[in-house]
């Protein structure tokens, strides 16, 4: 398939957000909802699946070096992640839908990206028995980023102040719905489906390689000591920044004048915008929302 270039999407001003069977979406995830629930995924298909700014673009690099990195110099060095990982649900004009993309990737296994929470993932994946990696981000930190990435992205709806953002992400009111629903969602699944890896971003930023090293146990995959090393250097958050295959940097609809793709990748870095009245707050929505699941996150490390 001849992929058009990402400057052909159009853009007509910030979506609308509305509720999709009790999630937060707009319509650039659900105009090809059909497709999407009726997807035919394969026992060999990896999906990655995340809430939105949890470490998306770091896992799925991860996971293109380990498979393809060492057999397709010239692709790796050509086609941004986001054409090698096709974002399963998303549907923009004068572009191919991720479905689309997907059903037409060549590659085996064929990495495919996600933000539903669980309840809506099509079923063929479970039926499948495909293999799932999750990444799950403190909430705090999840907050931040997404309020940045919100502010430069012109396909988010328009986020407001941080405190409008803040109180809308306590209210699970943005698009992919609730953090708190979906990292105990997935969490919950992993007790039942063993086909699913749960990562932590703040693991990944303690310790890269032994996250690397989970993941190709995972996968069986029998890389070499040295093969890891070399992928944990050039996953590292600067080579990143500086890669045009990761960093984004020619998406039209991403305005990096207001904050880059590649933003900070820390973690803590929530202590910069929360006053210490929102951080109560915050805590006790926490403590309240997530009393059900044993899921733990580290907003420090
Ligand atoms: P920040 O905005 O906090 O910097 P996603 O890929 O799901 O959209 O997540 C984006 C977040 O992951 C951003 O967080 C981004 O900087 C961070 N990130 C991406 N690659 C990273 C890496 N190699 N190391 C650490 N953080 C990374």
């Amino acid at each position: 398939m001849e992929i058009p270039d990402v400057a052909s999407i159009n853009i007509e001003g910030r979506p609308e957000m509305f509720d999709f069977e009790g999630v937060s979406m707009t319509n650039f995830f659900t105009d090809n909802w059909e497709n999407v629930k009726n997807f035919q995924a394969r026992p060999d298909d990896i999906l990655i699946a995340t809430y939105p700014k949890a470490g998306t673009t770091w896992v799925s690099y991860i996971l293109d070096l380990l498979y393809f990195g060492s057999a397709d110099l010239e692709h790796q060095t050509s086609q941004p992640i986001y054409m090698r990982v096709p974002f399963l649900e998303s549907c923009f004009q004068n572009f191919p839908s991720g479905a689309e993309m997907a059903d037409n990737l060549k590659t085996s296994p064929r990495l495919i990206k996600t933000h539903l929470p669980v309840q809506l993932v099509p079923k063929s994946f479970w039926e499948q028995n495909s293999r799932v990696v999750y990444v799950g981000r403190n909430a705090k930190d999840n907050a931040v980023s997404y309020f940045h990435f919100d502010r430069m992205n012109m396909v988010q709806p328009e986020p407001g102040d941080w405190n409008y953002f803040l109180q809308r992400f306590m209210e699970g009111k943005n698009v992919f719905g609730s953090w708190f629903d979906h990292v105990s969602g997935w969490w919950e699944k992993k007790q039942t489906y063993s086909n699913l890896l749960y990562l932590f971003y703040e693991d990944m930023i303690e310790d890269t390689g032994r996250e690397v090293e989970r993941l190709c146990s995972f996968l069986g995959l029998s890389t070499s000591a040295q093969e890891r090393e070399k992928i944990t250097k050039g996953v590292h958050f600067d080579s990143m920044k500086q890669n045009k295959v990761t960093n984004h940097a020619t998406i039209p609809f991403m305005d990096f004048k207001i904050s880059p793709f590649m933003r900070k990748g820390k973690v803590g870095d929530w202590k910069t915008l929360f006053t210490v009245a929102q951080n109560e707050e915050f805590d006790e929505v926490y403590k309240q929302k997530m009393k059900n699941t044993t899921v733990k996150f580290r907003t420090d490390i």
